[in-house]
């Protein structure tokens, strides 16, 4: 389904090249969806509602299933705009042998820390908001104890009690308070430790107990119950939630090892449970992956009964019907007729959204897809990361020379069919089963 969207008018200079420069280095740009975004109006007000439900104080799971390049990052980007705007705090990172939800040898914590690394709000989209949003915490009860004419001290031990009651929440608000500390007595430092603390970057507990006097720190076992802390404490900070995109889920699948991987599978069903049972407030996930990561029933998270359970698709949604309300969203390859209003979308981007500017003519979109057709056949659309950096390429070329004669430049476009690298042979199942779910063998075999 394309949407007809009315062109945008004028680009900010910033939003322009950032989008270009993104496109053009094949990666998925983090603002700016607007003007490029094609399809996808019913998965986008699926997850808007979604997200209404996390701002509520509810909670929401989804996993964003499409093939390679269908657009799964591209989504999750957009989706993370949309909460944003929502005013929701938002996070993502990559899955990968060294990022994991469960792990003994700190891949767990590395993910932790990836998240909180990126962790972005309206006014700091590209990530590191964290500072920002503790320091919020404190300066909203400053001035909510400066309303009710009471000492900041006060207001702030109100608020962290709520944390003590969770688990791992005690330590949690000793950090922050610790923080306001901090912050009351101008010792950067002592701020700059509980920062640390929070994002996952203790490397010790001794070292964590010296610094701020908590005995625990984020570590592997506690990663997800510290996730669900900072999810509450953005809520206490004035933020609507927090969302949470775990991409390239991919990398789970490929896990060698059936005892790491279902450990994992362990942790992906706690938080679906949570989530579709309401157990957190103000969370939700998003989780990116392809269809053999979902549906394979040896390696995938259909290899796990009671996930498989809880996420297969609706029967009845089949031979064109839709269901968008399950915790499984499928991303449909972009048609050619999307693919069109992309490189529509492109050229007015590249224009800086001024008409007058536009470097190439209507026939040279269809000729250029046609060109493409010809190369490459159905993957010029179906995974069209090549062709959308080819397309920008080719515009580069004609705004730096301009005398170039687009028709001539075309045939020079020579454009790859790109392949995707999880096909490759996954490493022999070790089927020593491992009753710990301990996995640093597995780490090795990657
Ligand atoms: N709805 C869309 N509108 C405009 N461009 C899109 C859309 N979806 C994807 N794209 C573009 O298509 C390309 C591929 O998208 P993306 O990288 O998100 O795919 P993916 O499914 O995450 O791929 P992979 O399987 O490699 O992770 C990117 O250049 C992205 O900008
Ligand atoms: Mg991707």
């Amino acid at each position: 389904m394309t949407t007809p969207a009315p062109k945008p008018a004028r680009l900010r200079p910033r939003d322009r090249d950032a989008i270009i420069s993104s496109l053009r280095s094949g990666v998925v740009p983090r603002a700016g969806f607007q003007h490029i975004q094609v399809g996808r109006a019913a998965e986008v007000s699926a997850m808007s509602q979604e997200i209404t439900r996390i701002a509520d104080g509810g909670s929401a799971v989804r996993f964003v299933i499409g093939e390679y390049g269908a657009g799964k990052t591209f989504f999750l980007n957009l989706v993370r705009s949309i909460a944003a705007e929502r005013k929701l705090v938002t996070t993502s990172a990559d899955l990968s042998p060294d990022r994991r939800l469960h792990a003994s040898g700190g891949q767990a914590r590395s993910l932790y820390a990836e998240l909180m690394r990126n962790i972005a709000t309206r006014s700091t989209p590209d990530g590191n908001a964290l500072p920002s949003i503790v320091e919020r915490f404190v300066t909203s009860a400053i001035q909510e104890a400066a309303n009710a004419g009471t000492s900041p001290a006060t207001v702030i031990a109100g608020r962290l009690e709520q944390l003590s009651e969770s688990v791992g929440g005690y330590d949690f608000a000793q950090v922050i308070a610790a923080y306001w500390k901090g912050h009351d007595t101008g010792n950067e430092q002592l701020k700059s430790d509980a920062v640390r603390w929070l994002r996952g970057e203790f490397a010790t507990r001794t070292d964590a107990r010296a610094a701020l006097g908590v005995r625990t720190m984020v570590d592997d076992t506690s990663f997800y119950d510290h996730l669900k802390l900072i999810a509450r404490f953005v809520r206490l900070a004035g933020f609507s939630g927090l969302l949470v995109c775990l991409d390239e889920m991919v990398n789970l699948y490929k896990l060698a090892h059936t005892g790491a991987r279902k450990s994992n599978y362990e942790q992906v069903l706690r938080i679906v449970n949570d989530c579709l049972q309401g157990n957190v407030e103000g969370l939700g996930f998003c989780f990116g992956g392809t269809p053999e990561m979902l549906m394979d029933t040896r390696r995938g998270l259909y290899s796990y009964e009671a996930l498989r359970s809880r996420l297969a698709e609706n029967n009845f949604a089949v031979g064109g019907l839709v269901d968008y309300s399950g915790p499984v969203l499928r991303l449909a390859n972009l048609t050619p007729e999307d693919m069109h209003v992309l490189l529509e979308r492109l050229r007015h981007v590249y224009a800086a959204g001024d008409p007058a500017s536009y470097l190439v003519p209507d026939e040279a979109l269809a000729a250029f897809m046609q060109h493409c057709a010809g190369r490459i056949g159905d993957a010029y659309f179906r995974t069209p990361r090549n062709t959308i950096k080819e397309f920008v390429n080719l515009l580069a070329v004609l705004d730096q020379n301009p005398g170039a004669d687009w028709r001539q430049l075309l045939g020079n476009v020579s454009i790859d069919t790109e392949t995707n690298p999880d096909l490759e042979p996954l490493p022999d199942e070790l089927d020593v089963s491992d009753p710990n779910g301990t996995d640093e063998l597995t780490s090795l075999r990657i």
